[in-house]
């Protein structure tokens, strides 16, 4: 049987260091399976999180060779396994243990985005009418699985750690969710600029590129956001007219 070896990050919040677990691998394996085989085999206190092993839980976020994936979604064969295969928590959450970070300020960006606030039904039995385009927008917003991978790779978290001032793209997504519905009422913009941080993104893509969902993170819902905020600020005019229209 082929064998091949993973450097995996061991350690908590003190500090840590690569240590290299040479296990065996067959066709169809993914990075968690040997993740896991190393648990059950050879380091039986190795922290990583996981769920569904399917694509759709968003707990088994690492750095697979320096980029951020789901360990469940990474096959062996796309790696190069010839050298060792690095496995690292994310980095811009605080480590735990191993594998395992801190995401839950990703949590508590969440709870001060104003939530959705529909306007009156449009009908008497307490339903609305929507168009189906306006939804077909929004509902790529809605695959998000908050892996939170996007976050991790966004500079102005990862390397400048903004985050009492940023969001990070996951939430800008989610506010965009907001904000393009067809029944929302609430009005989000100035927040975007002075509380959110919207400003910080400079448009790189990377969240985009890393996205497991394939939300397209940036063209669909980042500058969309800038471009209402702009029009919100330097547009009083346009501002006006919109209050006596419903939000499109
Ligand atoms: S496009 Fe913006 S949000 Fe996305 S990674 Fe770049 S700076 Fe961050
Ligand atoms: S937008 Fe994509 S990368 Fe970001 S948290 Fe959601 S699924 Fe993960
Ligand atoms: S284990 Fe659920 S996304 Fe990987």
């Amino acid at each position: 049987m082929k064998t091949a070896t993973f450097r995996i990050w061991r350690g908590d919040a003190k500090g840590g260091e690569f240590r290299d677990y040479t296990t065996e691998v067959s066709e169809g394996m993914v990075v968690l399976d040997a993740i896991h085989r190393i648990q059950a085999t050879q380091a039986n206190d190795l922290a990583c999180r996981w769920n569904c092993k399917a694509g759709k839980c968003g707990s088994c976020s690492a750095e697979i060779n320096g980029l951020p994936r789901l360990m469940c979604m990474t096959r062996l064969n796309d790696l190069p396994l010839d050298k060792p295969v690095t496995v690292e928590p994310m980095k811009a959450f605080p480590p735990v243990k191993d594998l395992v970070t801190d995401v839950s300020w990703n949590f508590r960006v969440k709870k001060k985005i104003q939530p959705f606030k529909p306007r009156k039904p449009d009908a008497a039995d307490g339903t609305w009418r929507m168009m189906q385009t306006d939804i077909d927008r929004v509902q790529e917003f809605r695959k998000c699985i908050e892996c939170f991978l996007c976050q991790d790779v966004c500079h102005v978290l990862r390397d400048h750690h903004k985050h009492d001032e940023f969001i990070g793209p996951r939430y800008l997504v989610f506010v965009a969710a907001l904000e393009m519905h067809p029944l929302d009422t609430q009005n989000r913009l100035s927040e975007l600029n002075q509380v959110h941080g919207l400003g910080y993104c400079n448009i790189t893509k990377c969240c985009t590129t890393v996205c497991p969902e394939s939300i397209t993170i940036t063209d669909n819902a980042i500058i969309p956001l800038k471009e209402r905020v702009i029009d919100d600020f330097y547009d009083p005019l346009g501002k006006l007219l919109k209050r006596f229209r419903p939000k499109d």
